[in-house]
């Protein structure tokens, strides 16, 4: 079969397979431990569970307005209201099948054929791929790992050409879990300003913050940057409620109002019982939410201090999300292998852990370990690669 061209580059995402390959490990009677996973593994608390049945009893199965629930656009504008003193009006909100889909019709509504947009690495995988998919131009600038994988004003300002549309700044992120802060993110939004370049504000870790570190939108600062941001966020993360596919985005009117009719004609509305759900999410209090977001804390605490005890193992710390991205580079070559890529499948053969290569988010020296999962996997994961590591390096 002859496909269209623009898939043809398309490769399914290294996070996914890797989920993929370990559930597989595991079915065929393995004891893998998989740290590939971009969800939280806790349930969906209780009280949402409880919303979405009242609305299947109630009979709220049917189409909803393509934008999303009113209710639940309005239990957003409540949202930022309280935790970022943003107003928005219910037309400058889209309620989308998660947040990758808010990205998505994003950029298709967006970019021009050579538009382009800079993305800040390491890199979540789905950006770059979405770009090309928009037929845009995805402007890799590398963020080094000194300065906690955070891009400076003046890296952002060489990157900018005639064709430069916007910028993808996710914080906390994902892979590395690093945080703007808010004299980073003036400074960012200063350059943008001059050059007339929109700030896609992936938020999807906002709820996900540990210590004293606090999340500023870039969107919350000023009137002006508010009307060049477009903030995307949804509840997979925070409520752990990846499956139930409810995300949003935020901003400038014009853009919801043609990502709106995109939506109208590809997906017609999020799942009506799920934007119930999520109408739970925001208006009850945040209890579960906090609960989930200390054991995180715990874990990114023991699992740093595991990894950093490892023979050829730097991290950056980082204060938000549910990953480590360590650099592994001195582990690899001391291993004899050439590439993470061959280190990690060889640590998946002999170890049975699954890490994520960093080169599927533009950072060759790397991996990521998700910590959601148990303490007690956590610790025997780190034991295990360990172990790899000593038993090879010294062969
Ligand atoms: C940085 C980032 N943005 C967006 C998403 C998509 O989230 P959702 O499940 O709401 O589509 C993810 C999920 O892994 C993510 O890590």
């Amino acid at each position: 079969m002859n496909l269209a061209d623009r898939v043809k580059t398309l490769t399914p995402s290294s996070t996914l397979a890797i989920t993929a390959k370990a559930k597989e490990l595991k079915q065929a009677g393995f004891d893998v431990i998989g740290l590939g996973a971009g969800e939280p593994d806790f349930n969906t608390p209780e009280y949402i569970l409880n919303a979405a049945k009242q609305a299947m009893d109630e009979g709220k199965t049917k189409y909803t307005p393509a934008g999303g629930l009113p209710e639940l656009k309005a239990a957003i504008i409540e949202k930022f209201k309280r935790d970022q003193q943003i107003t928005y009006t219910p037309s400058e909100i889209i309620v989308t099948i998660g947040a990758k889909h808010a990205l998505y019709t994003l950029f298709q509504v967006l970019l021009n054929p050579g538009d382009e947009v800079i993305v800040p690495a390491p890199y979540w995988v789905s950006y770059p791929e979405q770009i090309k998919l928009a037929q845009g131009e995805p402007v890799v600038v590398t963020a080094s790992e000194e300065n906690a994988f955070k891009l400076t004003p003046e890296q952002i300002e060489s990157a900018i050409t005639q064709r430069t549309k916007a910028i993808i700044i996710n914080s906390p992120s994902n892979p590395t879990g690093s945080i703007y802060s808010e004299d980073e993110l003036k400074a960012i939004g200063e350059v943008c300003l001059k050059h007339n370049i929109l700030i896609v504000s992936d938020e999807i870790y906002e709820k996900l913050i540990y210590g004293s570190t606090k999340h500023t939108s870039v969107a919350q600062i000023s009137d002006q940057l508010k009307e060049q941001t477009i903030i995307i966020n949804g509840v997979s993360k925070s409520h752990s409620m990846t499956g139930w596919r409810i995300g949003y985005a935020a901003g400038n009117e014009t853009v919801i109002k043609a990502m709106t009719n995109l939506a109208s004609h590809s997906t017609s509305n999020p799942t009506s019982i799920a934007q119930y759900a999520a109408i739970a999410a925001y208006t009850e209090s945040e209890v579960e939410v906090e609960k989930m977001k200390k054991a995180f804390e715990e874990r990114l605490s023991k699992l740093y201090n595991w990894l950093i005890e490892i023979p050829g193992v730097t991290c950056v710390k980082p204060n938000g999300a549910f990953y480590l991205f360590p650099n592994v580079k001195q582990a690899v070559l001391a291993c004899g292998y050439s590439t993470v890529d061959d280190f990690v499948a060889a640590i998946l053969e002999e170890e049975k852990v699954a890490l994520v290569p960093g080169s599927g988010f533009g950072a060759e020296d790397n991996v990521r370990l998700s910590y959601a999962t148990s303490l007690d996997l956590l610790e025997e994961a780190a034991k295990r690669i360990k172990k790899f590591v000593v038993n090879h390096a010294t062969k």
